[in-house]
């Protein structure tokens, strides 16, 4: 049997945030690692792919395969000037592209998979409609690109809210009660209610052990990953913080920091003189700044010294959840820990993973050797007293 491709979607909600530079230069960054590599546009709004890849008039389209002219959805592949890296165009300035049938969007995400592809890379549209959030929740693995503007923050945390409601409703079909529950939370009438995520999980459990489980095995698991793009000054990678700690603290989900991209003058020249080339070419700084972050993230290589790059800040959070609190484990991976610069979650690893046991036995440790120190110092000091 044929091995599925592993899917890649990247939205964010605010438009022109940079979801296609990032969605091509992701997938070039796959195809020169040899990899063979589908790109879809799925901003059904405003497809344009093809015109950066210098493809000016697409073949066939997905307009063609969603009014049934096209029938075999593999027909719509087309070679693009780049090895290894193939297209399927969407639909530039079609009436209708964008309010498709729901029936013909799941085949649609359907046939994603069944491409004879390593990866599928699908760059959606701005918004948070139903199209963009079932297709980014289809991908293996969903990344969210916001500016630090607040109303790209605010679009960005919109689209992740969003994302996991629908989530969360899709796998309790089954159950009439959490769904409505769900929705009653996410309708914007019910407002006043600021039940968060954490607290709708703690009634599902205690009305459903089963259930409740569940729950929280899905919120553990939805990690969307984040880039910053267009940064122009150091401080704003600030925005990135307080949109991390927002979606936990309210959503009570990590989310995986990919790191942030400058804003490159080169990209914005060639884009205005229509000349694509500052993004193709290799040595074009988000270029690198991406394949560096396909390597740890995608082909999960270990990066040595990430931080060197400038492209990693240290991420502040811990869910204090309270089965962590009651193992003793409301540790917080920030720069108050003693552990921080061995911390691999400034690298955009994981939380802290570092069994209570061990953490403690370190914490000692460090005491110890911090008493000393107090010690030694303490001495010198007497002595030039
Ligand atoms: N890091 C960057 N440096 C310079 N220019 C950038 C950068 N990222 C994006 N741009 C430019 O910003 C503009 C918008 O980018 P892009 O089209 O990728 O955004 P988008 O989120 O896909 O927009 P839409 O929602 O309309 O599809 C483009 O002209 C793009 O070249
Ligand atoms: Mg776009």
């Amino acid at each position: 049997m044929l091995k599925k491709p592993h899917i890649i979607a990247v939205g964010g909600g605010k438009g022109g945030v940079g979801k296609t530079l990032i969605s091509l230069t992701i997938s070039l960054a796959l195809a020169e690692s040899g990899r063979k590599v589908t790109l879809i546009d799925a901003d059904f709004g405003g497809a344009n792919l093809h015109s950066m890849l210098g493809i000016h008039t697409p073949r066939l389209s997905l307009f063609d395969f969603f009014h049934g002219k096209v029938n075999d959805f593999n027909a719509l592949v087309t070679k693009t000037p780049v090895a290894n890296l193939s297209l399927i165009c969407g639909a530039a300035g079609a009436v209708g592209m964008a309010d498709i049938q729901y029936w013909d969007k799941l085949k649609a995400i359907r046939l994603f998979r069944q491409l004879q592809t390593d990866f599928v890379v699908t760059d959606l549209g701005a918004g948070t409609s139903l199209n963009e959030i079932d297709i980014f929740n289809a991908a293996d693995q969903g990344i969210v690109v916001a500016q630090p503007e607040p109303p790209a923050i605010q679009e960005c945390y919109s689209f992740i809210k969003l994302s996991l409601f629908r989530k969360l409703r899709s796998e309790f079909m089954d159950s009439a009660w959490v769904t409505q529950l769900l929705d009653f939370c996410n309708d914007p009438a019910h407002t006043r209610d600021n039940r968060l995520i954490s607290t709708l999980a703690e009634d599902v459990r205690k009305k459903d052990i089963r259930l409740g489980m569940r729950f929280y095995r899905l919120i553990n698991n939805y990690t969307p990953h984040l880039i910053l793009n267009q940064i122009r000054h150091k401080d704003e990678i600030m925005d990135g913080l307080s949109l991390q700690i927002a979606v936990q603290d309210l959503l009570r989900i990590k989310i995986d920091f990919w790191g942030y991209i400058p804003h490159d003058h080169q990209i914005y020249k060639s884009i205005r003189s229509s000349r694509p080339d500052a993004i193709t070419s290799t040595r074009g700084e988000v270029r690198k700044i991406i394949m560096r972050m396909v390597k740890q993230f995608v082909f999960k290589e270990e990066i040595k010294n990430p931080n060197t790059d400038n492209n990693y800040v240290p991420l502040l959070a811990f869910l204090h959840r309270k089965e962590n609190q009651e193992e003793g484990m409301d540790r917080i991976c920030s720069i108050q820990c003693t552990f921080w610069d061995k911390c691999d979650y400034q690298e955009g690893g994981v939380y802290c993973r570092m069994p209570e046991n061990e953490y403690r036995i370190k914490l000692k440790m460090a005491e110890v050797k911090e008493t000393r120190g107090d010690r030694i110092r303490g001495h010198l000091g007497a002595r030039r007293n």
